[in-house]
């Protein structure tokens, strides 16, 4: 059985593709818990941006793709043929993070049918019993994560920006006021896009997330203690 080497290659993989410096981030910032208008910017007054690093404490993940203009994605492609997948530093990454199945979806209201009543479905804060992994190939994008105090941080994602939010965070999507993103959606094997609506506190997603990201230094101790 090959158990035991399995893990180690796969970290070796993982070390290969590091993420992006700082620097190269999105931008973030916290957001009011009640808003008008869920496309608008939706800024604190002063503004609260929030760092990659806090980002990155939360479980999210982050490449910056330099290369997406290189590379034409259909507007709609369900799923997407992995040999259509041309860019070898995506191909890399999938490879890495063992991302077999991807596919395209365009937000406009062109593209989208109902994208009204998609937009506040989107928009409702749910969790996923998997990682949410998403490859931004044109326009742009809001995803709201919860924080540490269950604040929302919102993250404006661009044109070759491939995030990841872990398995069982709060979190939405809207578009914002320029309505139109065009994403890649990957995911580990069959893909199974099931939201489920807050509360969740006792699904196993919840619980596994509260406890890799939200334990208190005092929890965590004390769990090593024992
Ligand atoms: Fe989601």
């Amino acid at each position: 059985m090959s158990t035991t080497t399995e893990p180690e290659s796969k970290k070796l993989k993982m070390d290969e593709y590091p993420m992006s410096p700082d620097a190269e981030w999105p931008d973030a910032w916290l957001m009011p818990d009640q808003v008008e208008d869920q496309c608008a910017p939706n800024q604190l007054e002063p503004n609260v941006p929030v760092s990659a690093e806090q980002m990155r404490d939360l479980g999210i993940c982050y490449w910056k793709m330099d290369d997406v203009d290189k590379y034409d994605y259909p507007i709609k492609a369900i799923p997407w043929d992995p040999k259509d997948a041309k860019d070898p530093k995506l191909q890399a990454l999938r490879d890495a993070r063992g991302y077999s199945y991807a596919d395209i979806i365009t937000v406009h209201p062109d593209h989208l049918p109902e994208f009204d009543q998609k937009i506040k479905a989107f928009f409702e804060e749910h969790i996923h019993d998997a990682e949410e992994i998403r490859y931004i190939v044109g326009g742009s994008g809001y995803f709201d994560v919860r924080n540490k105090e269950d604040k929302w941080v919102r993250v404006h994602v661009k044109k070759g920006d491939l995030m990841t939010l872990p398995e069982g965070i709060y979190h939405r999507f809207t578009c914002d006021e320029d309505h139109m993103i065009h994403a890649m959606r990957l995911f580990i094997g069959q893909p199974v896009w099931t939201p489920f609506n807050r509360p969740q506190e006792d699904h196993p997603s919840r619980k596994k997330y509260a406890e890799l990201f939200l334990a208190t230094e005092e929890k965590k101790e004390d769990a090593d203690t024992h």
